[in-house]
Parts: structure tokens; sequence; C-alpha cells
């Protein structure tokens, strides 16, 4: 792996995370790149620009070290850095037009159903929700209006895993771009595009943050021409990360390795513990043995992440224990350094229908953990502590 910049010399994702992207600043010889904070860019004469910028909806210094780093992460050409990662699943979109339809994984983010369901309905452009963790289901679902696959693996909450290589597979030959979701697993954990996918992006607000500080969205492609196109997007519409964010989320991914390995060591062992309770009925974590999905997420990432969904038997209260639980937040989003737990149904889900969710098995009774870079044992105790008080 040598760094897109030039600047670095390295082979392993490691010391990626660490010097990719890094533009370097010839006056001061900084080794960080700096906070360009300027929207705009001097010309020298007319018609004729200093440097390479010009203004910074369409291209800042800052925002493109952040942009070339995440796309060698994740073995791409091009980067693309959003306002939110609503904002990145936005700009995927308008590569879309009227008529098309795009297959979505049965368990997708909520507000990537909601946008489909809400906003592009309004402009002819359809979803049919597949599990494409199902290859026959998968294949019967295409037909000529199906323009794109846009899958999360594992999936948000039940984290169900999908084959990436089999569906891009598909996909190519039904001539539809398979669009992965990666914010669940970061590049460090899994590389969709060398798996054969087209477009990866991530809820950059999630792992890549780190720190639950950021809003962001991340995009990277390999193909030239798909490149082009997002660039127009993403300048056209406008939905840019600003220079700060930009400089956060660099500061942040230089500790990406250390932090998943921390996050994982954590849930592989709450997940083992979860599933021996006897107050668990339900355990949803990729890399249990005995989880969907198990072989694939060992052949296409290197474990099972930091996410843990699960449902209590039904002697147990579940609002008295998200009540008893004092170190573990009850809150939206995940992937920070801080441990976060939700109530789907609720939450993050809630914008799906009831009876779509009950379908999908999104139960009112699901919970679903982000687990922290805390100690373990404090994470035990409280959530433990949590479920015996719980008990009816
Ligand atoms: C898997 C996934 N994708 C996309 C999003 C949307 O990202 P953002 O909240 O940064 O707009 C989220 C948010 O929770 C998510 O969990």
């Amino acid at each position: 792996m040598k760094g897109m910049s030039g600047l670095a010399d390295y082979q392993y994702m490691e010391s990626a995370v660490i010097h990719g992207g890094i533009y370097g600043d010839d006056l001061t010889g900084a080794v960080n790149t700096p906070i360009y904070l300027t929207s705009t860019f001097e010309f020298d004469s007319l018609g004729k620009l200093r440097s390479e910028w010009e203004y910074s909806r369409t291209g800042n210094p800052t925002r493109r070290a952040l942009e070339v780093l995440i796309s060698e992460l994740e073995g791409g050409n091009s980067g693309f850095a959003f306002a939110s990662g609503m904002a990145a699943i936005d700009g995927i979109l308008h590569l879309f037009q009227s008529e098309d339809c795009i297959i979505i994984s049965k368990n997708v983010y909520g507000g990537t159903f909601r946008i489909l369901n809400k906003i592009y309905k309004n402009f002819n452009l359809s979803y049919k929700i597949v599990d494409t963790s199902n290859l026959t289901e998968l294949e019967k679902a295409f037909t000529s209006e199906v323009k794109a696959v846009l899958l999360e693996t594992p999936a948000n909450p039940l984290l169900t895993v999908t084959d990436i290589s089999a569906v891009a597979e598909i996909a190519k030959r039904k001539g539809a771009l398979t669009i992965v979701d990666n914010t669940f697993m970061t590049p460090y954990l899994q590389r969709p595009l060398e798996l054969g996918a087209d477009i990866v992006l991530h809820s950059a607000t999630k792992y890549i943050s780190g720190h639950s500080d950021v809003i962001a969205g991340l995009v990277v492609v390999k193909d030239k021409e798909l490149a082009r196109r997002l660039h127009s997007i993403q300048n056209g519409v406008g939905a840019i990360a600003g220079p700060l964010d930009s400089f956060l989320l660099i500061r942040s991914i230089k500790t990406l390795a250390v932090r998943m390995d921390a996050h994982v060591a954590n849930a592989e062992k709450l997940a083992q513990a979860l599933q021996n309770h006897s107050a668990v009925k339900n355990i949803y974590y990729p890399a249990l043995k005995t989880s969907q999905g198990y072989e694939i997420q060992k052949k296409q990432a290197k474990n099972g992440g930091a996410m843990i969904s699960f449902e209590l038997e039904e002697n147990y209260d579940i609002h008295k224990f998200f009540k008893s639980l004092k170190l573990i937040a009850l809150a939206e989003s995940l992937g920070g350094v801080e441990s976060l737990i939700c109530h789907p149904a609720s939450m993050t889900h809630a914008s799906i229908p009831k009876e779509i969710r009950e379908q999908v098995g999104i139960t009112d009774r699901l919970i679903r953990l982000s687990v922290g870079i805390e100690n373990y044992n404090d994470l035990y105790n409280d959530l433990f502590f949590a479920i015996e008080g719980a008990r009816i």
C-alpha cells in the first residue's frame, strides 16, 4: 500500500490510517493537513487560477485530504466527503433517474428507507425491499428497471450478513450497480470494493469519527466515470463536509485501527456473555458460530464488529432495563468510544411503518448495543445489573 499523496511509504492499514491522504504544507512543513477555512481562492490574473483550488464547494484542500485518505483505505480511486451519511446516500441516489428502481436490503437504516419512501418516491424513483442474504430471492427481484442494489452488511439492526461478492456478481450480470453501506464495519474490517462492489459509503458520524462529535458522510468509487458524475453531483448539490469536520475526521481516522480492535475485543466477550445468559431470548452478532451468515462474515470481514442486537425474554421489563443502565447511554447513533444502547423500533427505525418493521424482524423487544471501548468489566457489570433488575 503506497500513499496516494506520494508522501509516505507503507504496507499496512495501521500505517495508512495515520499517513494516508496527508497533503503536507510546503509553506511551513506542518506534519498535519492544515484546516483551510476559506470559501474561495484568489486568481493570479483573469482566467488564471493561482492553484488548483477555486471555490470550497467544488474542492477544498482539507476536505480533499480526507477524500484521498478514505479512498485509499477503501481501495478505491476517488473519495467524496458529504455533510452527513444521508447526504452521501442522497448524492448516490442522484446517479439514478425517474422510472429506475433500487433494491434495498431487508434491514437498512431507517433513514435510508425514509429517503426512498418519502422523498425519491415523489420523483418516481422506486425501491424494493429484498432479503439480500437470500441470493435466490435477490436474483428473482431483478427487473429491467432495477439499476442498483443498496445493501448494508452486517445490516442495521439485525446484523444480517449478505455475501458482497455474490451480490456484486449477480448485479453485474443484470447491469446494475452494487452499493455497500460499510458504516458498521469500516475499511479496517471490510473492504467492499475489493469484493466487487461499485460504490462504498459511510455514515462517517459513526466509527470513522469515533467520538460522537461530527456528522458527516463518505463515498468511495473505483470507476472514473462514476467518480466524475459523483463529483458533479457533490458540487452541484453542495452537501459537502466543511473543512473543520474534515479535519476532525482525519484526526479520528488516525486511531481507527486501535479503536476498532478495542471495540471488537469488548463486543466479542459481551456477545458470548449475553448468549450464555438465560434472560436473552435471541442474540444477533455475526461472529457467533450460531449466527446467520457466520461463515460469510468470516470470509469477507476481519471479524464481527462491535454491534450486538438482542431480545430479552418476556419476563424482563425492557423499560426498566433501559432505565437501570448507568454507564451505557440510551441514545441514537453508534460507533463512538462510549457505549450506546437503543430501541430500534422507537428510535433508529421508527420511520419504518410497524407492519414493515415486524415483517423484517425488528420487534418492539429488540435492543441494539454499540459496544464502546470502556473497561470490559464496567460494561459487563452495567449491562447485567440492569438485566437482573428488569426481571418481573
Ligand atoms: C448504517 C447507516 N447508514 C447511514 C446512516 C445515516 O448517517 P447520518 O446520520 O450521518 O446522516 C446511519 C445513521 O445512523 C446508519 O446507521
